[in-house]
């Protein structure tokens, strides 16, 4: 995609016009066709209406895109009308921007939202023995102003989040912890950042008990990953990702494991959202931390009572083994501080209660630090990512209390799940440590489309502070 600066006149390929209600299409291309085009096209929010040029231009057709009333007009609406795009046109095209440029949403806005929505909805699951489709060539028109740098800008981030998705949408037997450490370390190689692999022998030594634990019923190793991007002097912020690769919920098994092997989305988002702060060059330190291991049966899995030690020392009473998401994040949450991090952001599939509450609509998002949680909630807001601010409570930690260990895993029955849940992971957070938990199990996948990459344009532009 690159920046063209022709005028309809002289295109050699079919353009894309968006449109507002309330305005008419250039009259010079009314008369060009020979009639009002103004009675023909929907102008509402989304609709796509082809026009073909018959001979009166050098190419075929003109899609206008509709986008409603200029006055209700949003980046929310943009993303929405502009995805729709994809799947109408076929031919390569060009974007006409300057028309849907109003008074609050300027050219470098339009290009980022057009070059991003367009690529997350041509992005198409990753199917095992086909190559994944490039995506097709648009050429950007726009007069005077450089938007080089947005179209730039637009494709890092949609590949970044087609990446992620294109990850955690492998089915489990091509995406197993193995496959995700050779995965983060070609990432690593490829951008130049420091990749450390702490395997299982490591993780025995080091005494990872949580990771560990979860992971004695799979014959693949666990491992832990920790990918490191420095640009800067200023601290570091850890973002944690849920790497389960498939969770069958081990002896507490599932009934229906269908859609498990998706428990990796927050590893995927992890290693997306690395790519795009390298290909962006984001002035940042970050480290990327990902726990990962498969959640299955066998005789050496673990079981229901098990006392177990995590790696920060605290004891644990498993009262579920489907609870695992939570003993891999506090074993790598300690990891994370023992680094020195002192803001943390984790994102994982996490709880049911979550999808109950909130659905396929909403992430839950837990903070322990009103000032984290608003920073992150204007990122949210300005990257048009829903996400819903869930309590914690110690009256919700005290359901957790054991009488053979420090406490117990899961309460063992129902009531709100997803908020004991961030209760147990808080346990595991320092006083002086910032932490926002991200609980994306509704949000992370949804069954039509696949692995939608939730929440990597917030975080990521949360990091840049933009
Ligand atoms: N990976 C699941 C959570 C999940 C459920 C994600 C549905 C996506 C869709 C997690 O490991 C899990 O099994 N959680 C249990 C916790 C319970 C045992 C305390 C749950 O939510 O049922
Ligand atoms: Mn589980
Ligand atoms: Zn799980």
């Amino acid at each position: 995609m690159k920046q063209v600066k022709y005028q309809i006149e002289d295109s050699q390929q079919n353009i894309i016009y968006p449109i507002f209600k309330d305005q008419e299409i250039c009259s010079h291309v009314c008369e060009r066709l020979g009639y009002d085009l103004n009675q023909i096209v929907n102008k509402e929010l989304g609709q796509v209406t082809k026009i073909h040029t018959l001979g009166h231009y050098s190419f075929d057709s003109i899609y206008f895109i509709g986008l409603g009333a200029s006055q209700y007009i949003n980046t929310f609406k943009l993303r929405k009308a502009f995805s729709k795009i994809s799947r109408e046109v076929e031919e390569c095209i060009y974007f006409d921007a300057m028309h849907a440029v109003t008074e609050t949403i300027d050219i470098h806005q339009i290009t980022r939202l057009f070059v991003e929505s367009y690529m997350l909805s041509k992005y198409q699951e990753a199917k095992i023995g086909h190559d994944s489709k490039e995506i097709m060539d648009v050429d950007i028109m726009s007069m005077d102003d450089n938007i080089e740098d947005d179209i730039h800008e637009g494709i890092a981030y949609g590949t970044g989040i087609n990446y992620a998705r294109q990850l955690a949408d492998k089915p489990a037997n091509y995406m197993n912890p193995c496959d995700l450490v050779k995965e983060a370390k070609t990432l690593a190689s490829q951008y130049g950042m420091e990749c450390t692999i702490l395997d299982k022998d490591t993780l025995e030594e080091m005494k990872a008990g949580g990771i560990l634990s979860v992971n004695q019923g799979s014959h693949i190793p666990a491992y832990l990953i920790c990918l490191k991007y420095s640009k800067t002097d200023e601290p570091y912020t850890a973002i944690v990702g849920k790497g389960i690769t498939f969770d069958s919920g081990g002896y507490n098994l599932k009934g229906n494991s269908y859609g498990m092997k998706y428990d990796m989305c927050g590893a995927a988002d992890v290693l997306g959202i690395m790519k795009i702060l390298a290909e962006t060059n984001a002035n940042v330190n970050v480290y990327g931390i990902i726990p990962t291991t498969e959640n299955l049966v066998s005789d050496r899995a673990y079981k229901p009572q098990d006392v177990i030690t995590t790696l920060s020392g605290k004891t644990v009473e498993i009262v579920s083994t489907d609870a695992e998401g939570r003993l891999i994040l506090c074993d790598a949450l300690t990891y994370a501080q023992q680094l020195g991090v002192k803001r943390i952001i984790d994102l994982a599939t996490l709880t049911g209660a979550c999808v109950s509450a909130l659905g396929d609509v909403y992430t839950g998002v837990f903070a322990n630090n009103d000032a984290f949680y608003y920073q992150f909630s204007k990122a949210m807001n300005d990257s048009d990512e829903k996400g819903w601010r869930l309590p914690m409570d110690e009256e919700y930690f005290a359901k957790l209390k054991s009488s053979s260990a420090d406490f117990k895993n899961s309460v063992g029955k129902p009531g709100a799940g997803a908020s004991v849940a961030a209760n147990f992971l808080e346990a595991f957070i320092e006083k002086d440590v910032e932490w926002i938990h991200l609980d994306i199990a509704g949000t992370a996948d949804n069954n039509g489309t696949g692995a939608t990459g939730t929440m990597i344009r917030s975080i990521v532009n949360m990091l840049k502070g933009d």
